[in-house]
């Protein structure tokens, strides 16, 4: 298994990350938690889509005292947007939602052009700029939502990434990243950027401010790097709540992942795309109908199955009966595909409308130095 901000692969096993990863599991009272202050509880949280966090209850002691959050995630532009992303951004709108609270959104035109050897900067600013309307789509309130693209923020964030800087070794980002004497120097200060918004809010604010980081766990060796520089800054430490992996169209040990195309739905599919697509995927189904039908499939590993229970399906006793009767062999995988058919285009050509309409309200969203 490797899982760092730049690579997933192999079969990600969630309870060693969190041991390898030191982060805590979302606990019983800890859900209780979150539900009483939010008002209600999010089928993420209860099917541990979102499973492991970093000070979540040091949080909501701060909000329970009257002390507001904000909250903190972002997309490296490598590429058309895809429904893995989408995955904690619908989480992160939730908690805006809930708690009414500000987002800090940062774009990394930057890392994307550091990190792939064949991305020019231009093109990774601009696609920094069309993710920014699959952003937007997604209904963030556009008085309490900041998106920055790197490359155009920078001013704001160069200070606060400096003071980061100055005090991660290359061995921490060494250790942390994978990094070795071939990799550019892009990379090995790379991290003090991404850590940087984190610390922006209470700079902007003057006063500190906790901050939440809602993203799928890959990205969390940025917070452990980060979090081990805010007391020597005088800042309050980030708190994550991690979510898994969507996993990519061929089957559960890869993650949808824009550097593979294969793997992924993009939110510019067509129908036609999202049919073959779904219609390809990777089945827990037995061999044959017939062989289904006797011995039942398994949607623990089942494609179509896995995207409904991570994101498609919000309805719990509707995903039992699912997928109770796939064990059984009573559903088939062609019923489940054709359900997830359904729900990806019905949910893209919404979002496609919307996206369109982003295009006029940027400008409101888009934080500029
Ligand atoms: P990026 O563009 O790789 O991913 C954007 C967000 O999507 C999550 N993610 C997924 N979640 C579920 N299933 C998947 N298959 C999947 N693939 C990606 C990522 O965890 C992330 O939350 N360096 C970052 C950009 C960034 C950022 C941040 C992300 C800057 N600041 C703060 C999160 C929080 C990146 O390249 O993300």
């Amino acid at each position: 298994m490797i899982v760092t901000p730049w690579e997933v692969s192999g079969h990600v096993d969630y309870e060693k990350l969190i041991m390898e990863f030191g982060t805590s599991h979302i606990t019983k009272g800890l859900l209780e938690r979150i539900e009483k202050a939010a008002g209600e509880t999010h089928f993420m949280l209860d099917r541990k889509v979102f499973f492991s966090h970093r000070d979540l209850d040091w949080l909501l002691d701060k909000y329970e005292k009257g002390e507001e959050f904000v909250l903190y995630t972002g997309r490296g532009p490598s590429g058309d947007t895809h429904l893995g992303h989408l995955l904690p951004w619908v989480f992160t709108k939730w908690l805006q939602d809930k708690f009414d609270v500000e987002l800090y959104f940062q774009i990394t035109d930057d890392e994307k052009f550091v990190v792939k050897e064949n991305m020019e900067l231009s093109e990774t600013t601009r696609l920094g700029y069309d993710n920014a309307l699959d952003v937007i789509a997604l209904g963030f309130d556009p008085d309490k939502t900041f998106i920055f693209v790197d490359t155009d923020y920078i001013k704001s964030l160069y200070k606060i990434a400096l003071r980061v800087a100055k005090h991660t070794t290359f061995s921490t980002a060494k250790a942390v990243f994978g990094l070795d004497n071939s990799t550019n120097i892009g990379m090995s200060f790379w991290p003090a950027v991404q850590a940087a918004p984190c610390f922006l809010p209470s700079v902007l604010k003057y006063r500190n401010v906790p901050v939440l980081i809602p993203a799928a766990i890959d990205q969390d060796p940025y917070w452990r790097i980060t979090r081990d520089v805010a007391p020597k800054l005088g800042y309050y430490k980030p708190a994550a709540i991690h979510s898994t992996f969507l996993p990519g169209l061929q089957g559960p040990e890869s993650k949808m992942s824009s550097s593979k195309p294969e793997t992924t739905i993009f939110t510019t599919d067509t129908p036609e795309d999202v049919k073959k697509k779904i219609t390809r995927a990777f089945s827990g189904g037995g061999a044959t109908i017939k062989e289904h039908k006797e011995k039942g499939g398994n949607p623990d590993i089942d494609v179509a199955c896995q995207y409904l229970y991570q994101m498609f399906e919000p309805d719990s006793n509707k995903i039992k009966e699912l997928f109770d009767g796939y064990r059984s062999g009573a559903v088939s995988t062609g019923d489940v595909k054709a359900l997830l058919i359904k729900k990806v285009t019905d949910f893209l050509t919404e979002h496609q409308k919307k996206r369109e309409q982003a295009k006029k309200k940027l400008d409101k969203f888009i934080l500029k130095d």
